[in-house]
């Protein structure tokens, strides 16, 4: 991801299908400048990329360490792992198949590679989202628990790395 991407992925983040569970407030530009651009400069660790299709953009994930964050580490009960956001920003390509490709590409190529030390990948997804808990089932994710996640009620799932 480039900050040339940032108008873009903000863009996304206001539609109505990423706007459900993703990004419950509107997100202005200038926010949305404020939160990424220091991930697209290295100043903020964690990973931000685009996924494309043919050469066309159409989705977004990022990467952390959980640790990074101790007071999400803490709600959410946890003192290790790799955390990952996700979203199809093209509603048009819901529920096709291709956020499964995008995230079992992300996980192989981007996240378990970028952070060597950490053995498993950590999501929290709102329990309602049945896409997310379907997309991360059919990856392999197995359910850990379910939990409170800012007041919402969330189910956490976890894959380990593969051996
Ligand atoms: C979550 C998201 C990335 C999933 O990607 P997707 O392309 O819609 O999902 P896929 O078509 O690849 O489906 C993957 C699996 O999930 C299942 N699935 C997809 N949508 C589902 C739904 N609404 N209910 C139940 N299962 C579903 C599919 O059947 C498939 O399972 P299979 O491989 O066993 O056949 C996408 O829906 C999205 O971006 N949603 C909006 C943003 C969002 O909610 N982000 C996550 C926040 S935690």
């Amino acid at each position: 991801m480039t900050e040339f991407d940032i108008p873009l992925v903000c863009d996304w983040r206001n539609r109505p299908h990423v706007r459900r569970f993703y990004q419950k407030a509107p997100l202005s530009l200038d926010e949305a400048y404020a939160k990424l651009l220091p991930r697209v400069r290295g100043e903020d660790p964690t990973l931000a990329h685009i996924a494309t299709l043919r050469g066309c953009a159409f989705g977004y994930v990022q990467s952390y360490l959980i640790l990074g964050t101790p007071s999400y580490a803490e709600q959410i009960g946890v003192s290790d792992g790799i955390g990952m956001d996700y979203f199809i920003g093209e509603p048009e390509l819901v529920g096709r198949g291709v956020g499964k490709a995008m995230l079992s590409a992300y996980l192989a190529e981007v996240l378990f590679p970028a952070f060597p030390q950490e053995r498993r990948c950590i999501v929290c997804y709102e329990t309602a989202n049945a896409a997310s808990g379907g997309v991360l089932t059919s990856l392999g994710f197995r359910r850990e628990k379910e939990l409170i996640e800012d007041g919402v009620p969330s189910t956490m799932m976890i894959l380990d790395r593969p051996s």
